[in-house]
């Protein structure tokens, strides 16, 4: 969690950093802090609050001189959100300054025992634990800094990616990674550290992604060099091509990365099956499946691990595997999954499903997979994240950067990414019929058009969001395909507006929820057209003889729902199987509008950070 940057060579450091904070703040954003260093002192500010926050305070404290600097971005886990416990954190010398994206678990034995050596602590961090153990080790061990770093991470557990300099060697920063990400971009006598490629973007292609367990010794004017931190093996460097451009990670125009990752939907679901979706001649070709097809199609079954957005996308795949290509599924929320002892065969096929290809709990569910003989295929948005490079083999979403917190594109472009390996393996396995299965793959294709259509319809959303933005709850119903809409939609609101909000399978209604209703009570059902459109129409009944206000997803064209509902909002027609891919167009736009109506921070939402890389 919290973005980390960092800047070595003869231009200002200060703008790079900020710049790079500033895009890197959707990982992270309750507080953020700089050191610049011009070879003689260590300038240092850091506050509680946002990257412009930081950007004010720098004007009245430090001067911005500098060609050495690091900044962060922090999402607090050790130490309440203040100016103190912001980094960068000095060691006790004064010699040392150090960010970090991660958890020291075993601070807390370390601390203690250097606080038995003379150590004084001013933060309540595991991190300015960690900048003193290196100095300690420094001291003791009479070492370059590169060692003590070394020998001071094999003694720490956890989670890391830090950026360390030396007040003593101002050509040089020293960076390691385990668990959390870590970028080098590479210039020209320049180099680049951050969480992720976006701050230097536009100063280099070239970029280096440290492996777990890696550090590098990065000097100015002079070649990287990488070693493992377990043996100080040396690694040969691989420099890898950015297919990131300046464009896709700015607004575009909108007010809100939200709204423009919303909008953008029609031409990113296109991007994931370009190539991969050959609508007239009946084939679907993913790269990261032709090789291992056989161990989809024999597998006892698949199950999907996955956390928030992604695990509804991961329940929307269930019905799809099941339905289409008969193959067991089991929907699993990472972080449970990782925790309780689960039965896992070699015969099982494991999909984990993550946007960032950084959290944590997925992370960990795969490992354990792996170890237990599975064969995991991750399907990730970032190319070259930590879960893409921990799975067998898999799928990019292409959805370009998704920097709002709440995921929209990311959800619709997985579910396309399934829907295609569910077809391609219903197809093999013969469990679908050739005029379905050519019937879908022409539907899957008119999708883009369709979520534009969907689009069409935000004018009226946002009145409906006025009608509806001061309610306290919601509940959100839909049935089979459309109920992890449901899900996905409650989660929507909560997130951003704050307002409570349950996702329900519109039966299951009557098992409780339904005492929740009155006239004050808001209730969101996905009434499309489906099997179960006669079912959903007598849950509205039920709804409305509780005088519940209804606001009903409906097919253009429906007479029926219309006429129950309070308001609708409506969707092209599409099978049911792929309605998903609509349905949740709408609902993304109704927590937009209202969250922005309640003047909430809609692509920073509060306590939330965008890839949770802690447990
Ligand atoms: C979605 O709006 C959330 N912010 C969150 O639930 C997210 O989907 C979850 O943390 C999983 O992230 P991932 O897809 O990057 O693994
Ligand atoms: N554990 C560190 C802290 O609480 C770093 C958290 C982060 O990754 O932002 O300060």
């Amino acid at each position: 969690m919290c973005g980390i940057v960092g800047y070595i060579g003869n231009r200002d450091a200060y703008p790079i950093i900020m710049n790079g904070l500033k895009r890197l703040e959707y990982r992270g954003y309750d507080s953020a802090g700089i050191a610049l260093y011009d070879g003689e002192t260590i300038q240092l500010c850091k506050t509680k609050g946002k990257v412009v926050d930081l950007e004010a305070s720098v004007e009245k404290e430090i001067s911005k001189t500098g060609k050495l600097g690091i900044g962060h971005t922090r999402w607090a886990t050790h130490g309440i959100p203040n100016d103190i416990n912001s980094h960068p954190h000095f060691s006790n010398s004064g010699d040392l300054v150090i960010i970090h994206n991660g958890i020291i678990e075993n601070y807390a034995t370390i601390k203690k025992e250097l606080i038995n050596r003379g150590y004084i602590f001013n933060s309540d961090t595991d991190t300015e634990v960690l900048v003193n153990l290196i100095e300690d080790v420094k001291k003791k061990e009479n070492v370059k800094l590169g060692k003590a770093v070394q020998i001071a991470l094999n003694q720490v557990v956890g989670a890391y990616a830090i950026a360390i300099f030396d007040k003593k060697k101002p050509d040089e920063i020293i960076v390691a990674k385990l668990g959390s990400p870590l970028a080098i971009g590479i210039g020209d006598d320049e180099f680049f550290v951050a969480s992720d490629a976006s701050p230097f973007i536009e100063f280099t292609n070239n970029a280096i992604y440290l492996e777990d367990e890696e550090m590098a010794i990065i000097r100015k004017d002079r070649d990287i060099e990488i070693r493992k931190i377990k043996d100080d093996s040396i690694v040969a460097p691989y420099v890898q091509e950015l297919q990131l451009n300046l464009e896709q990670i700015e607004k575009g125009g909108y007010d809100h990365f939200m709204l423009k990752e919303i909008f953008e939907q029609p031409s990113v679901i296109k991007d994931t099956y370009r190539g991969r979706l050959l609508a007239d001649k009946g084939i679907i070709k993913l790269g990261g499946l032709e090789d291992y097809i056989e161990k989809f199609t024999n597998a006892d079954r698949i199950i999907i691990v996955a956390c928030g957005t992604s695990w509804h996308a991961g329940l929307v795949a269930e019905y799809i595997f099941e339905d289409w290509a008969r193959i067991p599924v089991e929907v699993e929320y990472a972080s449970e999954f990782r925790y309780r002892n689960p039965v896992i065969t070699e015969k099982d096929v494991v999909i984990a499903i993550s946007q960032s290809g950084e959290t944590a709990d997925t992370l960990a569910a795969i490992k354990l997979a792996k170890e237990k003989g599975a064969f995991v295929y991750g399907i990730c948005n970032v190319v070259g994240s930590t879960i893409s490079r921990a799975t067998h083999s898999g799928t990019y979403t292409h959805a370009g950067p998704e920097i709002g917190v709440a995921s929209t594109k990311a959800f619709t472009t997985q579910i396309t990414v399934l829907t295609m390996i569910a077809l391609k393996l219903a197809r093999i396995k013969g469990t679908i019929s050739q005029s379905d299965y050519m019937l879908h793959l022409r539907e899957l294709d008119l999708i883009p058009e369709n979520v534009a259509k969907a689009l069409k319809k935000n004018k009226e959303i946002e009145e409906i969001a006025a009608v509806f933005k001061d309610a306290t709850n919601f509940l959100y119903l839909g049935r089979g395909y459309n109920f992890p809409v449901a899900l996905e939609g409650a989660l929507k609101l909560k997130e951003i507006s704050y307002i409570h909000a349950e996702g329900y399978p519109a039966a299951e209604m009557k098992h409780g929820p339904i005492a929740l209703i009155d006239e004050q009570m808001p209730i969101v059902v996905i009434a499309v057209n489906s099997n179960h459109y006669e079912k959903v129409v007598s849950n509205i009944q039920e709804i409305k003889s509780r005088k519940g206000k209804i606001i009903a997803v409906v097919t253009e064209g429906d007479t029926v729902v219309r006429e129950m509902a309070d308001y609708i909002m409506e969707v092209p027609n599409t099978p049911e199987t792929l309605s998903p891919l609509v349905t949740t167009i709408p609902l993304q736009l109704l927590s937009y509008h209202i969250a922005l109506m309640l003047d909430r921070n809609v692509d920073q939402p509060r306590n939330l950070a965008k890839a949770v890389t802690v447990e």
